[in-house]
């Protein structure tokens, strides 16, 4: 496990694009897992600026998302489809086909989760995961449980998260289920990117990092993950 602390948003952005770079430049048909959140979005300016720059090309980029609310229509402003579109994919040469993201409203959620599973293997598996972090210590929306996931199911969403993002539901009402991939499912990734900033995250980070590992906090498992780094900033690391 690497923890790395850095002094400004834009530093941490940018060293984390590295790795997505260095990915994207060394492997024909990278497979990205990407996550949605304030986190990760300083990352994807970054990525849009290397792409707009000609340093990088998503052309032949797959990628699946954590998670995806239910019963929120696939074009609603707070949808993670739009979230990643309207943050990431709109401007950048990806493929649509090659874009996956959970669907909210699937009429079977059982047959929607196992071919999303089964879509992930096809692809070869994740090669980079990009995670956040929840307060809470949740990570895609895996809350705390008294067991570990394996794979991707429906979630009913914890008050902790309720709390955190209904701020982005100021006309409307935030869905109380989310469809989500696995902790089974995001520790099969080969490396995994977490980002966690800001004063209210560092006790989860403390927790995650050097707590036991427990469904209590759902990112500690990634302690047993064999290739994960932590992008923190200054206020994030406080406790560690
Ligand atoms: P945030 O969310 O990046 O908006 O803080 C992270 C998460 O809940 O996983």
């Amino acid at each position: 496990m690497k923890v790395l602390v850095f002094d400004t948003a834009e530093a941490l952005a940018q060293r984390c694009a590295d790795e997505f770079s260095a990915l994207l430049r060394t492997k024909t048909t990278p497979v990205l897992g990407l996550a949605t959140g304030a986190s990760p979005v300083p990352t994807y300016k970054a990525l849009i600026e290397r792409y707009t720059a000609g340093e990088i090309s998503f052309r032949n980029v797959t990628t699946f998302n954590l998670d995806e609310y239910c019963e929120l229509p696939r074009n609603d402003k707070n949808s993670y489809y739009t979230f990643m579109h309207e943050n990431l994919f709109d401007h950048v040469d990806i493929k649509e086909e090659n874009v996956h993201i959970l669907n909210g409203n699937a009429p079977d959620f059982e047959a929607e989760a196992k071919s999303y599973e089964a879509d992930i293997r096809a692809a070869g598996g994740i090669d980079l995961q990009l995670l956040g972090i929840g307060t809470n210590g949740h990570i895609g929306f895996n809350e705390p449980d008294v067991k570990f996931t394996k794979s991707t199911f429906v979630v009913e969403l914890s008050q902790s998260t309720v709390n955190s993002n209904s701020i982005y539901f100021e006309n409307s009402v935030m869905p109380k289920h989310a469809i989500t991939m696995g902790i089974g499912s995001i520790m099969a990734a080969k490396k995994v990117l977490l980002i966690a900033t800001g004063q209210k995250k560092a006790e989860a980070i403390r927790a995650c990092v050097r707590g036991d590992i427990t469904p209590a906090c759902p990112a500690s498992i990634l302690q047993f993950h064999p290739d994960v780094t932590f992008f923190l900033d200054r206020d994030a690391a406080k406790l560690l």
